[in-house]
């Protein structure tokens, strides 16, 4: 069976997986990591969003073939060792305006975030209602607006 190395979570991780097994069964199955969740495994829902090389992918999508040995996963569990503190700005911000109800969606939607303000920062300017608009995690339970509040308050702090 083929290898697949790459970087998770800033360490270097090497699976014995079929090229065509799709990342998100890799890092959960395989890897143990299941912080993104699975919800469509179509690249519609995002519960499973996570970073790779720093910005937001669907590894429901990926083929674990096609990641190389210099890319770097990120998922929500290291999300906070990115930024070297205990817990992200924008996980503050999630836990300080309550924002999970069941909590299903909450790791891609987090991740989602993160992505959406560093990408309006490398474009020289703040996060606004159109990247809002932009989002398409999925949440059953409805916690649009907290997380517009959240992600709002992350940024003044990242
Ligand atoms: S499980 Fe990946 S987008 Fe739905
Ligand atoms: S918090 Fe339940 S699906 Fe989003």
């Amino acid at each position: 069976m083929p290898t697949h190395t790459f970087t998770l979570n800033g360490e270097q991780v090497t699976v014995e997986a079929e090229d065509d097994v799709r990342l998100l069964w890799v890092l959960r199955d395989l890897l143990g990591v299941t912080g993104p969740k699975y919800g469509c495994g179509i690249e519609v829902c995002k519960a499973c969003t996570s970073h790779i090389n720093g910005k937001a992918f669907n590894p429901c999508s990926v083929p674990v073939g096609e990641l190389a040995a210099g890319d770097e996963v990120t998922t929500i569990e290291g999300l906070a060792d990115s930024v070297g503190k205990e817990l992200h700005p924008m996980q503050e911000a999630w836990l300080e305006r309550d924002v999970a109800q069941c909590g299903y969606c909450q790791p891609g939607q987090i991740m989602t975030a993160v992505a959406k303000v560093e990408k309006a920062r490398a474009e020289g300017r703040e996060i606004g209602d159109a990247d809002f608009d932009e989002i398409r995690n999925i949440c059953r339970c409805g916690t649009y607006n907290r997380i517009r509040e959240a992600i709002t308050a992350a940024a003044r702090e990242m």
